[in-house]
């Protein structure tokens, strides 16, 4: 039987009017923090700069990894810390459920989808393992991805292949990473399915080159291939977006994939532990949940988010994230970022001792930069600029580079002074 979300609450004995699995006092009233200054707009980037509590003896350009929480976020998450160790049972009981509500509210907002399609996670791999183990699948069926995409993925497909017998196909997504186009990725990816193929995995910016795949552009040919297929054998288009998100200032809707997972607590500066799953309302059935819910919200993206008791102080102040970036402007960030990463590209391609791997094109790459310094190791390179106060990382994939990604706190002039310090070590 294929599940479907009717047929999923049928049997787990909730009905179709079954509501959260806890139940809740009504909410008393809390410290109007939960808007805190919505409205702001900011002036330039050194307001936001300011709203970041970043040792300023650095130049920080590894923010890919890890979000340093900006000012909003710092201060809803010790509200909610201190009105948790204060009274656990009534700041819980009188509040969770509005806070749950509130950030699908503004993740909504921000992505330009339906709050009750998106479901809360502690992370990328949470998201990604819940959608690939959740996914109905015939043992005759098959999962393309990608020699590029991450591991939390590869890995996750194995463990499903492995439990339902289903195989998984891997292939090169281009030849080199020097020549790359985006015709060249929508072709070979669409060449790679059969008529067995169920799903399909990308990495809408890879943290192994900085390349950006055409999301879009493949989801548009799903469609048309997806028309010939029956409901069952129709193709699903999972993506990894935590490196687009928070940099590319495109809607979910306007990606196209049925489903979108990424962790809030690298480019958008929400919580460390923080994440979603997006399911597109057309496909999402095909996904259900894995983790019992305990008061996800409503919706197919309610049911998805895991339960269990959190570091709840951390989840709910993921909205002041999202509110964040709308305070900046999504637009304005992905000019900013773009802008930055244009700089350091550009840079890095004129000096003789370096070699860029990051396409410049804008349409081919986000903020992730990734390079070699001849005759020194990626982690030399980090090295050195670490001696110099500039927090780089290296790539930890099998061929590993050197890798700087610009952030919104970021300058123009602090891009001068890395490419000045990279000069120099010829
Ligand atoms: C493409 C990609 N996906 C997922 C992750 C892991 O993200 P999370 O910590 O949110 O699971 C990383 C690395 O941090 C990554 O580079």
């Amino acid at each position: 039987m294929a599940w479907t979300r009717r047929n999923f609450l049928l049997a787990a004995g909730l009905g179709t009017a079954a509501g959260p699995l806890v139940s809740f006092q009504s909410a008393t009233s809390r410290p109007a923090a939960d808007n805190r200054s919505k409205q702001q707009k900011f002036n330039n980037w050194r307001e936001v700069r300011a709203h970041f509590n970043l040792d300023p003896k650095y130049i920080h350009m590894a923010g890919l990894l890890l979000a340093s929480h900006p000012a909003p976020v710092q201060a809803a998450i010790d509200e909610h810390r201190n009105g948790l160790d204060q009274n656990p049972t009534h700041y819980l009981y009188d509040h969770r459920q509005d806070l749950v509500a509130e950030i699908r509210r503004n993740a909504a907002e921000y992505l330009g989808v339906q709050s009750n399609d998106i479901a809360l996670t502690d992370s990328t791999t949470m998201g990604t393992a819940l959608v690939i183990n959740g996914l109905s699948i015939r043992p005759d069926q098959e999962m393309l991805t990608t020699t590029y995409d991450y591991y939390s993925t590869h890995t996750s497909l194995k463990y499903k292949a492995s439990r339902t017998g289903s195989k998984i196909k891997e292939i090169p997504l281009y030849q080199d990473i020097q020549t790359v186009t985006e015709d060249e990725m929508v072709e070979t990816l669409i060449n790679g399915i059969g008529p067995k193929t169920r799903l399909v995995t990308a990495t809408w910016v890879h943290s192994s080159t900085g390349l950006k795949v055409p999301i879009a552009k493949i989801a548009d040919q799903l469609q048309q291939l997806n028309q010939n297929r029956s409901e069952e054998d129709r193709v699903l288009f999972l993506v990894d977006g935590v490196h687009g998100l928070g940099v590319e200032d495109d809607s979910l809707t306007s990606l196209g994939c049925d489903f979108f997972v990424a962790g809030t607590h690298k480019w958008m500066f929400a919580p460390r532990g923080s994440g979603f799953i997006w399911g597109k309302p057309e496909t999402q059935d095909d996904v259900t949940p894995t983790i019992p819910t305990f008061t996800g919200g409503a919706g197919w993206g309610g049911w998805m988010t895991p339960g269990g008791f959190k570091s709840f102080e951390h989840q709910w102040a993921m909205a002041q994230a999202f509110a964040f970036h709308q305070q900046i402007g999504k637009k304005r960030v992905t000019k900013r970022l773009h802008s930055l990463s244009r700089q350091l590209k550009q840079g890095l391609s004129s000096m003789q001792h370096v070699k860029l791997y990051t396409p410049l094109d804008d349409e081919l790459s986000a903020a992730i930069v990734c390079f070699d310094v001849e005759g020194l190791t990626p982690k030399a390179i980090v090295a050195k600029l670490r001696a110099s106060n500039i927090i780089a990382s290296t790539t930890p994939y099998e061929t590993s580079y050197a890798r700087l990604t610009p952030g919104v706190y970021n300058t123009p002039y602090e891009i001068d002074r890395v490419l000045k310090h990279l000069h120099d070590l010829a």
